[in-house]
């Protein structure tokens, strides 16, 4: 939950042939293992017939299983542009950096040269579910769609609407062209008949886009409610004041979108660092989420969104809004998760997302210490830095709520599919960030329950602010596994 995750230090959790969770154990002693695994064998036997294999895969001291990231907003033909362009802010860095990257899409070739490799690295870093802005090219964009089946990952993907305000050499010539190619992609990606990757609209910004390019959208998403719809919203002063002008008959930015229907619990929001007291109410009151993206804020200077208040503003318990209450299953109607915004954000981690938002979370804190009509005190989230619990959340099952996926991904429970990471701190991978003590890792344990839960917590801690891909093991979508240091073979010892 938002406030709360849990450690178990002796679980056995099961995977069935589909790569559904078919059961997990939460205490097992070490010698009952397989005793264990033999009661509850006849389940998966009735299911799956008399010769189920059984592959049990103990983890050492220092490994340890997570659910899989949620990146809930990137940019698949930005990825060359890792690193490039720090100098801008948004508009100028999308005119002179991403647009002429992006442009180069225009030949498939090229997509098919760059986005098996473009994949493969948000893989490396954990990323199970990706939600992915292509260019505004068809043929490009069905072979990123492709590029994402073939290499197993969950993702959405959609082809960036854009019909003016971006260079002749990178703009569609009309709204029905562009609405034309959408549908078009929306149908090639149903036809791979795949449950792991959906189609999403995807308006680029509202600079980008005419009112009836937006009104096409809108309509299209009204007519088809299992539509996913992704943008960006009040990112950079400079955007947002040029989005007014663009659109003086709209009450704000979010009612950009609002008036169009294009806000709806479908909906992720990219940023969302400006957003004013009435547009989080209408974002609230639609049902659509935010995907934070700190790397990506940070580096461009746009701003540091104020997570910790959307969170106080979205959480509901029992049918109250949250005062003081008590842990439980909290969890927030204002859905947040996190996003890498690759190449704002120069890294595919959201490892580095998780970093970042602690570190926004801590500047929003210090900046806002001394408005007392904000202070901490009444607050669960604003005014504080986020705690670990809440970061796992966003970069887990709060970015699989985003993606309407809370009931598939995102936590371990029996009946969701199998979408994990297999973590190591061990020093044999290699990774000089994470820190243990020499022979740390070589003797048998023996530990109390609670010595055990304590030490994952600091391990997990450890992985989250000082690791990276070397960490990972492996990493599985739908029980499969489908990247990591131990599929690649490069693991050194
Ligand atoms: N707004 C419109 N396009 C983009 C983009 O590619 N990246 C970011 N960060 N913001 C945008
Ligand atoms: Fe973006």
């Amino acid at each position: 939950s938002l406030t709360e995750y849990t450690v178990l230090p002796r679980a056995l959790l099961a995977v069935d042939p589909t790569g559904t969770i078919a059961w997990i154990e939460r205490e097992v002693d070490s010698c009952d293992v397989q005793k264990k695994i033999n009661q509850r064998l006849s389940e998966l036997k009735a299911s799956f017939g008399e010769d189920v294999h059984v592959f049990v895969t103990e983890l050492q001291d220092g490994e340890f299983i997570l659910p899989g990231l949620v990146d809930t907003h990137t940019h698949a033909p930005q990825v060359p542009n890792m690193g490039s362009g720090q100098q801008y802010e948004l508009l100028d860095w999308l005119e002179n950096v991403t647009f002429p990257m992006e442009s180069r899409f225009r030949d498939a070739e090229f997509a098919k040269m760059v986005y098996p490799d473009v994949v493969r690295r948000f893989i490396a870093f954990g990323t199970t579910t990706c939600c992915y802005y292509g260019t505004l090219h068809l043929e490009s964009t069905k072979v990123l769609a492709d590029t994402i089946l073939k290499l197993g990952q969950r993702a959405l993907v959609g082809k960036c609407n854009m019909d003016r305000n971006c260079p002749d050499y990178y703009r569609e010539p009309s709204a029905g062209d562009s609405l034309k190619s959408t549908k078009e992609l929306i149908a090639y990606i149903r036809s791979l008949n795949s449950d792991l990757i959906h189609p999403v609209l995807t308006p680029r910004f509202a600079i980008s886009c005419t009112s009836d390019l937006l009104r096409g959208l809108g309509d299209m998403a009204r007519s088809d409610e299992t539509l996913a719809i992704q943008t960006h919203i009040a990112e950079n002063k400079g955007e947002i004041a040029f989005t007014k002008d663009l659109f003086n008959e709209c009450k704000s930015y979010a009612d950009v979108y609002d008036s169009n229907d294009l806000l709806c619990e479908r909906t992720i929001l990219a940023h969302a660092v400006h957003l004013d007291d009435h547009e989080l109410d209408l974002v609230k009151k639609t049902g659509a989420g935010i995907s934070h993206c700190p790397t990506s804020n940070f580096n461009l200077r746009s701003g540091m969104a104020h997570i910790g208040e959307m969170l106080d503003r979205g959480i509901k318990v029992n049918g109250t809004f949250l005062e003081n209450v008590d842990d439980g299953e909290l969890t927030s109607l204002l859905q947040v998760g996190l996003g890498s915004d690759v190449s704002g954000g120069f890294s595919p981690s959201i490892v580095t997302a998780i970093q970042h938002a602690s570190m926004c979370s801590k500047m929003v804190a210090l900046q806002i210490a001394g408005r007392p009509s904000l202070s901490a005190k009444s607050s669960r989230f604003a005014g504080k830095q986020l705690p670990i619990a809440t970061l796992l959340y966003l970069a887990t099952l709060g970015g699989a709520s985003l993606c309407c996926m809370e009931n598939k991904i995102g936590s371990f429970t029996p009946g969701k599919s199998f979408d994990a990471l297999i973590v190591s701190v061990r020093p044999e991978t290699g990774n000089p960030a994470i820190w243990s003590m020499p022979g740390e890792f070589s003797g048998a344990r023996n530990q109390t329950e609670e010595e055990a839960k304590k030490r994952l917590d600091a391990l997990l801690e450890q992985f989250l602010f000082g690791g990276d891909d070397r960490n990972i093991l492996k990493v599985f979508v739908q029980g499969k596994c489908i990247g990591g240091t131990l599929l690649r073979g490069s693991l050194k010892n």
